[in-house]
């Protein structure tokens, strides 16, 4: 089965506009145009149309994500945005779930559901992120925990949902610390949240659905984890930050 790799870089809250412009213009212009791969960039919500405008090919081969959204499409909920809105910006991917919201804003499992099935009602695409800590992985229940995780995140979305949006296998003591995961456990795990998918929805939405390795992937080490035959791309944070290091990592993937 073969999947298109989707590398998506994670700025978090950094840079300043300039700085957001000065990444595209040079990005869009240095990026391979073989389209053997997904190139996506997840920025902060406030730089989403700018990003979209900024693009200036009409197909370009940058996509843009937001790195969070709320689950109702309209309503009183300040300081929030509708997916509503980042749909109609022309963003196709939403990342979802990511440990640092789940961690420091309190985000539950439910709250990731409903956020994958108002991504899908606003026509986009979820990149859901699971992952364990420190003390899961060492008790070994990593796998018990993020299958858990991952069912719950999609629940309730039909098959062919489910076949076209991303997960990514984020263990967050890898996330931002150098310490990645080594390449037998990022198989492993992207392997287990695979077989969470069989199992829910049946292999051939498995064979089908893309699961990203995320934490502490940069350019020397992303080839390793490529290799892995059920990893499908990478979530990268600090080394998607500068043009030269994410532009390295699209070219690492064969
Ligand atoms: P990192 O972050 O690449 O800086 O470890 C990954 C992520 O949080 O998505």
């Amino acid at each position: 089965m073969s999947r298109k790799p989707i590398i998506a870089g994670n700025w978090k809250m950094n840079k300043v506009p300039a700085e957001a412009r000065e990444f595209i213009s040079q990005v869009e212009l240095a990026i391979p145009s073989n389209n053997l791969v997904d190139a996506v960039i997840g920025a902060p919500a406030i730089f989403l149309e700018g990003m979209k405008k900024g693009l200036s090919k009409a197909n370009s081969q940058l996509q843009v994500a937001a790195q969070n959204c709320h689950f109702e499409d309209a309503g009183a909920f300040t300081g929030e945005n509708s997916p509503k809105t980042i749909a109609a910006l022309g963003v196709e991917y939403v990342i979802i779930g990511h440990s640092e919201r789940r961690d420091y804003f309190h985000e539950t499992d439910e709250d990731i559901n409903k956020k994958a099935h108002a991504i899908f009602r606003n026509d986009m695409t979820p990149i859901i992120c699971c992952g364990e800590s420190l003390e899961t992985y060492e008790s070994g229940q990593a796998v018990d925990f993020v299958g858990a995780q991952v069912s719950a995140a999609l629940k309730g979305l039909s098959a062919e949902q489910v076949a076209s949006l991303v997960i990514a296998y984020e263990p967050i003591w890898a996330i931002g610390t150098g310490k990645s995961a080594t390449k037998d456990d990022a198989q492993n795990m992207c392997k287990a949240v695979r077989d969470v998918v069989a199992r829910d929805f049946g292999q051939e939405v498995a064979d089908k659905v893309r699961v990203q390795y995320g934490g502490s992937v940069n350019p020397a080490n992303i080839a390793e984890y490529m290799a892995c035959p059920d990893v499908d791309g990478a979530l990268v944070g600090g080394a998607s930050l500068e043009p030269a290091s994410f532009l390295a990592l699209l070219e690492a993937v064969k």
